[in-house]
């Protein structure tokens, strides 16, 4: 059980409050089938903002002019987030970062290199002591631009400890604000990243002053459950995306972590600034952009996060919604529960569904009608309510024949 620190009036890091960081717009946007226009990535900024993020990484400032133009035009017009761009530990990535970032009134440059020895050698070719020499300059050169400088050790959870520790002393040392630690290749477990966290925590020099972040892929299906554990090791922000789009399998829920942290307060006692309504709308956006929305299943925001159609849930969630569900749907912003007709859904949810429709059966009446209904739906997948009413016609025939 975690126990609310106290907050150190010294520090400016509240150490009960949890920031989002949002990276739809990058980490999201550069996954096969998410990219989005100019116009589209200032909407769903938008949609962000009140959506109640911290942080919103716009993008890659150097990875095209549209880019730098949209991360800028969010910056322009954007207000609430701290907006950020991604930068390599490369001079024209960061310089390119400042210019877009520039006019926000709250902004931060997030600058990258890999810890692991794995990256270094085959993916950039050079040492760790050339490492080390890089990171200091880029976030020293970060720091000549903005205030608010994220250092995140790329492939941290397959990294040497010592070398890590290493890398993100010297980052802290020029200057960086925020220590991030992703789990680049979703390969980590949320017992290693929990312990990862506490233990790198107590190694490095001055780390009471940094938030420490997570940024977990969902490779192993684990980005939620190790972002959460990042959390119980200390991080205090969270990178995620709406969804849970982004590089192959994309990056942890966003609407799965906000609403983990409102439903179990028992065990994570934080506050946060997202506004829980509008998880669904703002999933609902983000499908309408891109073209492809959350799977069906997908917890908080799929079609049958809060569907019942078997009689027995049907039943127990009409008597009392507590029987199968954990929040409500609107507290998430789903417009309502959603009752699906079908094969396996009992009397009282037709009779319920056909009284909302201004149709009350009397017990009789509705022994026919379900009757017809199991039928029907032995041979259709979903009852809709024309359906229904078609049921009825017959029972009316059948009545006036009688
Ligand atoms: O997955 C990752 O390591 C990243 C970094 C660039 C933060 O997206
Ligand atoms: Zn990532």
């Amino acid at each position: 059980m975690l126990l609310l620190a106290e907050s150190d009036p010294s520090m400016n890091i509240d150490p009960n409050q949890i920031v989002f960081f949002d990276t739809t717009l990058r980490d999201g946007e550069q996954s096969p089938g998410c990219t989005m226009h100019h116009d589209e990535k200032l909407r769903m900024a938008h949609k962000l903002a009140e959506l109640g993020v911290d942080v919103l990484e716009a993008g890659f400032a150097i990875a095209s002019q549209g880019d730098l133009d949209s991360i800028r035009a969010i910056a322009k017009a954007v207000r609430g987030p701290r907006i950020t761009s991604l930068a390599r530990c490369k001079r024209e990535d960061i310089e390119a970062a400042a210019r877009a970032v520039e006019p926000a009134p709250s902004n931060r440059i997030h600058v990258f290199l890999a810890s692991s020895d794995l990256h270094l050698e085959a993916k950039l070719r050079i040492t760790r002591a050339q490492a080390l020499e890089q990171a200091a300059e880029s976030v020293r050169l970060a720091r000549s631009f903005v205030d608010n400088v994220e250092f995140s050790a790329e492939d941290a959870t397959r990294s040497d400890f010592a070398f890590m520790v290493q890398l993100v002393t010297v980052a802290v040392q020029a200057g960086a604000t925020t220590i991030n630690l992703p789990d680049t290749v979703g390969y980590t477990t949320p017992d290693e990243y929990k312990s990862l966290f506490q233990r790198i925590r107590a190694e490095v020099p001055g780390s009471e002053n940094i938030i420490w972040s997570t940024h977990c892929h969902n490779d192993l299906g684990m980005a939620v459950a190790n972002s959460l554990a990042g959390v119980e090791g200390g991080a205090r922000q969270i990178e995620c995306t709406i969804n849970g789009i982004g590089e192959r399998a994309g990056n942890a829920a966003l609407e799965e972590i906000a609403a983990a942290l409102a439903t179990r307060r028992d065990k994570f006692p934080y506050t946060n600034n997202i506004v829980l309504s509008q998880l669904y709308p703002t999933s609902q956006m983000l499908g309408e952009i891109i073209s492809f929305g959350a799977a069906p299943n997908k917890a908080i925001v799929g079609a049958n996060a809060f569907a019942h159609e078997s009689g027995i849930h049907q039943h127990g969630v009409l008597a009392n919604p507590l029987t199968y569900e954990i929040m409500t749907p609107e507290s998430v912003g789903v417009p309502a529960n959603n009752m699906v007709l079908g094969k396996h859904s009992g009397r009282r949810m037709l009779e319920q569904r056909l009284t909302e429709l201004g149709h009350p059966l009397t017990r009789d009446e509705l022994d026919i009608v379900y009757h017809r209904f199991t039928e029907l739906a032995d041979r259709k997948k979903s009852i809709y309510d024309q359906d229904l009413i078609g049921l009825l016609s017959e029972k009316v025939t059948t009545a006036v024949t009688h």
